[in-house]
């Protein structure tokens, strides 16, 4: 038997990752994948990708069509009400669910959302509350998911005008605040007839989070075969992950994040902040309006620098977004606080602003919009698989026969 220590690292290494494979391959992916029975229709394949950004300031809304090209449609800004919600739950306050409902709804409500969190069913929650509203024959009523609701009907009316048809489905993203979650928006989507690309299936993300769609939408981290779950994992395989720094700047609030993509990849179906800080002081309105503006900036460097320094790992990438980060006051003072940062925190290679506002080898976005272009991304690509099989390559040419008003065959 060899014993040399770099055989032993090999076998070692080997046996690790058979192992990782073995448990990833059962636990996460039922693999291989089932060829599927039917194929998607050119209508759903070639709709364009509707992402919708639920900050905690306001909501904004893009389009990712078929061709390629990315349209900014509305922002939406929360009326007080909105904000009063965003702050409890981002302060970790539950949401209020239900009006004067008995405790008897409220249970149900908390074991299907827990179902759908052990099971990853995706509608289960909303089978139970049709099935309630059927027993109890009266309609639930719920303050938090209203509120919600009404900030997406409007998200929703303004991107039918600019697609111009009917819009079914959309892909969500919120900052990795907990009790803002999926149950809760998927409620309050279901009240607009509306369908959602996260928490719909399995093997992709049940939640979409900010830091992570704005990575996307700049062009980090996308598998070029996203047909394939396996193929896509591949193509990062034993890519180093990179540590992002997050900041998120508005009118109401600074978000720092820190999020590690699995080896770069990004809209996968694990993504979250592994830290965050929200801070509801200082967003830019509060420190203009301050008598001393300059304690209040102040404050903010002291934060971005507090915040990267806690960070276990040295930060490798820096994102922004936000309807504020274009303030120039804003920008000076996030440079300093880089700045002031040692080798130990943070890479001294990256340039501050290299990822603002830049599309990988592209032209620029508004960063107000990046998380929700990001998340249209996400539907693009999600209309083009199904959750649970892969498409056989009829199909493709299936669809073809479609788009040029040909014979239409489904079945195969
Ligand atoms: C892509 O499609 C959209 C919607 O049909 C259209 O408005 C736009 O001009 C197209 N862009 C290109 C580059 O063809």
């Amino acid at each position: 038997m060899r014993t040399d220590p770099v055989f032993q690292m090999n076998l070692t290494w080997v046996f690790t990752l058979v192992a990782f494979s073995t448990v990833a391959c059962h636990a996460l992916y039922d693999c291989p994948r089932p060829k599927c029975e039917t194929c998607l229709p050119a209508d759903i394949y070639d709709a364009p990708g509707v992402g919708f950004d639920l900050t905690p300031s306001y909501g904004t809304s893009a389009v990712h069509y078929y061709n390629g090209t990315v349209v900014e449609v509305v922002q939406i800004h929360g009326k007080p009400e909105y904000l009063e919600l965003m702050t409890r739950l981002a302060k970790g306050g539950k949401p209020i669910l239900m009006e004067d409902q008995g405790i008897l709804q409220k249970s149900y409500f908390k074991l299907f959302s827990l179902l759908d969190s052990f099971l990853g069913l995706p509608f289960s929650a909303r089978t139970g509350w049709c099935w309630l509203n059927e027993k109890l024959e009266r309609p639930l009523k719920s303050d938090d998911i209203n509120i919600i609701s009404e900030m997406l009907w409007n998200l929703k009316l303004a991107t039918e005008k600019q697609i111009r048809q009917d819009l079914n489905r959309v892909a969500i993203t919120t900052p990795d605040i907990p009790t803002l979650s999926p149950e809760m928006i998927n409620t309050a989507l279901q009240e607009l007839d509306l369908q959602t690309w996260t928490g719909d299936c399995s093997w992709y993300p049940r939640r979409l989070i900010e830091a992570d769609a704005v990575y996307a939408a700049s062009g980090y981290g996308l598998c070029k075969s996203y047909h394939d779950l396996w193929e896509c994992d591949d193509e990062f395989y034993l890519a180093g992950s990179p540590v992002i720094l997050f900041v998120s700047f508005t009118r109401h609030l600074l978000y720092t994040s820190i999020t590690i993509p699995n080896n770069g990849e990004s809209l996968m179906r694990f993504a979250y902040d592994e830290i965050k800080d929200l801070n509801f002081e200082l967003g830019l309105d509060q420190i203009l309006e301050a008598d001393n503006p300059d304690i209040l900036w102040a404050r903010l460097r002291e934060q971005i620098t507090t915040f990267s320094q806690s960070s276990e790992f040295r930060i490798t990438g820096f994102l922004l977004a936000g309807e504020s980060t274009t303030n120039p006051l804003f920008q000076d003072n996030l440079k300093d606080a880089l700045a002031g940062l040692s080798g130990l925190h943070i890479e001294p290679k990256i340039a501050p602003f290299a990822l603002m506002g830049s599309v990988h080898g592209e032209k620029s976005m508004d960063l107000t919009f990046a998380a929700a272009r990001g998340a249209a991304l996400y539907a693009r690509r999600r209309q083009e698989v199904q959750c649970d099989c892969s498409e056989l390559g009829e199909c493709e040419l299936s669809r073809q026969k479609e788009r040029s008003g040909g014979q239409v065959k489904l079945d195969l």
